[in-house]
């Protein structure tokens, strides 16, 4: 079974645009988990225009499936999620100003400052997850600094998907069996939507989790967040 987190940071950025808390950021997580969504991701910037550090400890007292903070490992955010321990945390190497995240952590050059966040995290009973590229090398990395999972970036699967499913899901294969290997998680994230889910669900194996955020969000504009959750499941649905 591979779980399907609702990255709610699209939510927080409509509420922002106007100052006041329309939508409810907090409702919107509960509903989300009451039409059947098996997690709840948020990742804080540091610019905070998306969901706001200030959201966190509502939303971790609120959610009851798995909440995953994902982000950069800066002192403040790793005092948010140290004072407020979710199921998960995705360390991810954005920069501050960063449009989105790009690309995964460099295993090998960052160990010793991975090794060292991820113990800190350990303390706290926090489960840790890297985000890294379809790079077995850096998923055996990953694994050598302590994480318990790995997060495969999916947006250069998700660009190629479209001339060439095969070539896309090439180097995944490799990372999800280095990854099953050497005895960590697999989860994946970015860029991933209705069209391209099904085939990456299909042939990535071990996958026991994906967060999707931009287009999930941007599904429910049309089909309502009820019905787009139930699609992106069904999407999840090993194939009979
Ligand atoms: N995983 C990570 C580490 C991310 O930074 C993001 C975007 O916030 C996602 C997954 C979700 O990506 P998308 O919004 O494209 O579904």
């Amino acid at each position: 079974m591979t779980r399907l987190s609702v990255n709610i940071n699209k939510v927080a950025l409509l509420r922002n645009a106007r100052g006041g808390n329309l939508p409810d950021l907090i409702q919107f997580a509960r509903d989300c988990e009451a039409y059947g969504a098996e997690g709840i991701t948020v990742h804080p910037r540091p610019d905070q225009r998306h969901v706001r550090y200030s959201d966190i400890p509502a939303l971790r007292e609120v959610v009851t499936t798995e909440f995953n903070i994902e982000g950069n490992p800066t002192p403040e955010f790793l005092e948010l999620v140290l004072a407020h321990p979710p199921h998960q945390c995705t360390l991810v190497p954005d920069a501050a100003h960063q449009l989105t995240s790009d690309h995964g952590w460099d295993t090998l050059e960052h160990a010793d400052f991975l090794r060292a966040v991820i113990a800190r995290l350990h303390d706290r009973g926090i489960r840790v997850s890297l985000f890294v590229d379809a790079d077995p090398r850096m998923v055996e990395g990953a694994q050598a600094v302590g994480a318990d999972r790995v997060e495969l970036y999916t947006g250069p699967y998700a660009h190629q998907f479209p001339d060439d499913p095969a070539a896309a899901i090439a180097p995944y294969l490799a990372a999800a069996q280095a990854a099953h290997q050497c005895g960590l998680g697999l989860n994946a994230g970015h860029d991933l939507n209705l069209d391209n889910l099904p085939y990456f669900r299909q042939h990535c194996p071990h996958l026991l989790e994906v967060s999707i955020g931009h287009a999930l969000i941007s599904d429910a504009l049309y089909f309502g967040i009820a019905n787009t959750i139930r699609l992106y499941q069904k999407a999840l649905q090993p194939k009979k």
